[in-house]
């Protein structure tokens, strides 16, 4: 009887309102997250939704809880997905996911729908999010049911059903944005070949055109998660936004990229994601003082894995939210103060300071000191050598 649809407000949202209604006889109940996509996508939502012939437009501020529950969990992991991608749609899908499904139950909705393709990702994050937190759900999905193939049809569609066409110029990228992050797919993207075009980017400078001072910042952490910039205390949320800021100014956190799909094909996608990539490399630099050799190998092996998780849309798998713990227990020492140097698209890291840190200078230093005895070394290595040694002897026939 009643449906909660993702809805955006442009054309394909639009159209799937009266298609729900016209397909399934149902009370269309839209719900738009603000996860930090600005406020031009927000703007006018209520009447275009109520226009397309929606009963109600539910809109929530999730903006703290995507960074505090989703952002930082996988900043405090390192999970990169493929080398490069910091995850930003990713992790975006299951705090809009699980909003909806709360909605689901205030409206007293029996059933959720969203707009991704049938090609992508985005649909399969939503809908392991819906079955992980309510099984009972019908979900509902216009582009693996009707006949719409294209722009041209929707407008049909919508003009035969009198909803209003957005009239906000559809760019010829798919785009999505939140405040970690904008991604951009197809048009000549989907030649991996070809270089963006430099007015694609929006959250970035180029770096050729970033100022030629460098900007240095301090980022202060606490058991591997942001709280400072230079000293001033910040919420998640409206940390992040001031390092992007930063960060676009200087043209950090450009990535192009060829990605393997969940659904198994390639894609192409370039990001910007530039405070995150600030307090990703402050949040990794602070583990070289606070986490010894072999804990920075497991948990690294271990972001891989969760990485991938994250990318599949298992958020809310028990396999996920254990490594969590394992995560947030293994960073709890990882407090302190990382300084950057941002200059012209880079990152760079000059200096690293904490209360927990295990290097010791007295030990490490080339003055002599009592602790570290040379004359040790000598049977370590023997001992070390050992096996290598065995083998040298038996190809040797000794
Ligand atoms: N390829 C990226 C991912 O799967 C970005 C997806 C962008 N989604 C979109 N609806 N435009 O996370
Ligand atoms: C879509 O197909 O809806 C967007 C791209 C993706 O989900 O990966």
């Amino acid at each position: 009887n009643k449906v909660v649809l993702a809805y955006s407000g442009g054309l394909d949202t639009s159209v799937i309102v009266p298609w729900l209604r016209e397909n399934y006889g149902c009370e269309v109940v839209c719900f738009t997250a603000d996860v930090g996509q600005g406020v031009q996508e927000l703007e006018g939502l209520e009447e275009k939704a109520k226009a397309s012939g929606a009963c109600q437009l539910v809109v929530k501020d999730l903006k703290e809880e995507f960074v505090r529950d989703f952002i930082f969990p996988c900043l405090r992991a390192g999970a990169i997905y493929e080398r490069k991608y910091l995850l930003g749609t990713s992790m975006a899908r299951p705090v809009i996911a699980k909003a909806m499904v709360d909605v689901a139950k205030e409206v007293g909705a029996d059933a959720v729908s969203h707009g991704c393709t049938g090609k992508g990702n985005d649909q399969v994050r939503f809908e392991l999010t819906f079955f992980a937190l309510n099984p009972e759900l019908s979900v509902v999905v216009p582009w693996r049911e009707w006949e719409i193939t294209g722009r041209e049809d929707a407008i049909e569609y919508a003009i035969k059903h009198n909803v209003p066409v957005p009239v906000t110029k559809k760019s010829i990228y798919s785009r999505d944005r939140n405040l970690w992050h904008l991604s951009h797919e197809g048009d000549i993207l989907e030649d991996p070949a070809v270089e963006p075009n430099e007015d694609m980017y929006m959250m970035s400078v180029s770096p050729e055109n970033a100022p030629d001072q460098p900007e240095y910042l301090k980022i202060g952490i606490v058991s591997g998660l942001p709280v400072s910039i230079n000293g001033k205390e910040y919420s998640p949320a409206s940390l992040l936004s001031e390092l992007n800021e930063i960060g676009g100014r200087h043209g950090i956190g450009r990535v192009d990229m060829v990605e393997n799909r969940l659904v198994g094909m390639k894609s192409r996608g370039v990001y910007e994601t530039p405070g995150g990539t600030i307090i990703f490399t402050a949040a990794r630099e602070l583990e070289s003082l606070t986490l010894d050799r072999e804990t920075i190998q497991i948990k690294d092996s271990l972001a891989l894995k969760y990485a991938e998780l994250v990318y599949a849309g298992r958020w809310f798998d028990p396999l996920r939210e254990s490594m969590d713990a394992f995560m947030k227990e293994i960073t709890k020492t990882t407090t302190g103060t990382v300084t950057l140097k941002l200059y012209k698209g880079t990152v760079s890291v000059t200096g690293r300071e904490s209360p927990n840190s295990l290097y010791r200078q007295d030990i490490s230093s080339f003055e002599s000191g009592d602790i570290y005895n040379q004359a040790d070394a000598a049977g370590f290595i023997r001992l070390y050598g050992l096996p290598m040694r065995v083998r040298a002897m038996l190809d040797k026939g000794l």
